[in-house]
C-alpha cells in the first residue's frame, strides 16, 4: 500500500519539503508521497490524532510546533532532548519518536566543505537553532567551538551545557580574526535593513562564513563576509541535509544530496556553483 509522510507548520504553504521528499521518493521508486498540511496551534493534538489513525509513516514537523508536539509522542531522540524540540517523526510500529536532524543537517552541509575538525570555530546565537548545531559540532569531534551571543548569560550557559566555552560580543569582535568558521545561527538576517549580529571587520580572509538561513540565499551577513572575501555557505545545505537525514530514518536509504542543493538554490532564484 502507498505510504504517506506529511509536514505540519503555520504556515506551511512555502514549505519545500515536500518537493524534496517527493523527489527522492520518485528517485528511488519508493511508493510514497509527502503532503503538507495546515495545522493551527489549537488542532495540533486532534492533527497528530488524526494522523496516526489515517497511519502516517512519518513526518517533519516546523514553526510553531517543534516544541508543542513533544507532549504527544512516546519518546525522544538525545538530539530533540537536547534541543528541546522536534524536527522529525519516526514510526516503528508500536511508538512515534521525536527526533531534530536540523544540528546534524548543519554540520554535514559544513562538513562537505574543505575544512578540518581542529579549526577554530565560533558560533553565533545561544538559541534552539545554535544549542543544536553546538552539541552536532561536538558529536562530530570539532575540537575548538566557542559560543557568542547578545545575551551573554545565554552563551555562557550553552558553553558550560555542550563542552564550549563562551565570549561577548565585544570580545568575540576583537578576536575574530582567531577563527577561521564563524556560523550565524539568529535570525537576524531576515529582515533585509537589520544590523548584523556581529561586526565582521576584523575576520581573517579565506575564513569560511556560514549562516542558517536560505531565504534569502544570501544575507546581509553573508553579503558583508564576501566583502571580507570569505567564503560563504547559506542554509540551503542545512535545509537539505536536515531533510536526508529523516528521509534515511523513514527509508533506510540516502539520497542525493548535492543535486537537491543545486535544484533548490536554483529554485530559489540563485546560482549553484559546484564544489
Ligand atoms: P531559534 O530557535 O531560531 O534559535 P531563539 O531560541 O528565539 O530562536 O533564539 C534566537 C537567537 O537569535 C538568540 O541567540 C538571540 O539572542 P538573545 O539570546 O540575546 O535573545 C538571537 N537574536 C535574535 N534577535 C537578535 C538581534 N536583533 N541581534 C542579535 N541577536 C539576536
Amino acid at each position: 500500500m502507498k505510504k504517506w509522510y506529511a509536514v505540519i507548520g503555520d504556515p506551511i504553504a512555502h514549505s519545500l519539503s515536500p518537493f524534496m521528499h517527493d523527489l527522492w521518493f520518485e528517485e528511488h521508486g519508493i511508493d510514497a508521497t509527502y503532503i503538507p498540511i495546515h495545522v493551527q496551534p489549537f488542532e495540533l493534538e486532534n492533527a497528530f490524532h488524526s494522523m496516526k489513525a489515517l497511519g502516517v509513516s512519518g513526518f517533519n514537523i516546523t514553526l510553531p510546533h517543534k516544541q508543542s508536539i513533544i507532549p504527544f509522542l512516546d519518546k525522544l531522540d538525545e538530539t530533540a532532548v537536547i534541543m528541546n524540540a522536534v524536527n522529525t517523526v519516526t514510526y516503528n510500529g508500536r511508538q512515534y519518536i521525536g527526533w531534530n536532524t536540523d544540528g546534524d543537517g548543519f554540520v554535514r552541509s559544513l562538513s562537505a566543505q574543505p575544512i578540518t575538525r581542529n579549526e577554530k570555530v565560533l558560533v553565533i546565537g545561544a538559541g534552539g537553532a545554535a544549542r543544536g548545531i553546538a552539541f552536532a559540532l561536538k558529536r562530530a569531534d570539532f575540537t575548538d567551538v566557542t559560543i557568542t551571543n547578545r545575551t551573554h548569560r545565554r552563551a555562557v550557559e550553552l558553553a558550560n551545557d555542550c563542552g564550549s566555552s563562551a565570549l561577548t560580543l565585544k570580545e568575540a569582535e576583537a578576536a575574530l580574526g582567531d577563527f577561521s568558521i564563524i556560523i550565524q545561527t539568529t535570525s537576524v538576517g531576515l529582515a533585509k535593513d537589520e544590523a548584523l549580529p556581529i561586526s565582521l571587520e576584523r575576520v581573517s580572509t579565506g575564513s569560511l562564513v556560514a549562516d542558517i538561513i536560505y531565504n534569502p540565499l544570501e544575507t546581509p551577513f553573508l553579503k558583508a563576509a564576501k566583502e571580507k572575501n570569505c567564503t560563504i555557505l547559506n542554509g540551503v545545505g542545512m535545509f537539505v541535509y536536515q531533510g536526508a537525514i529523516a528521509f534515511e530514518k523513514w527509508t533506510g536509504i540516502q539520497p542525493d544530496t548535492e543535486k537537491m542543493i543545486q535544484i533548490i538554490t536554483e529554485k530559489l532564484g540563485g546560482n549553484y556553483v559546484n564544489r
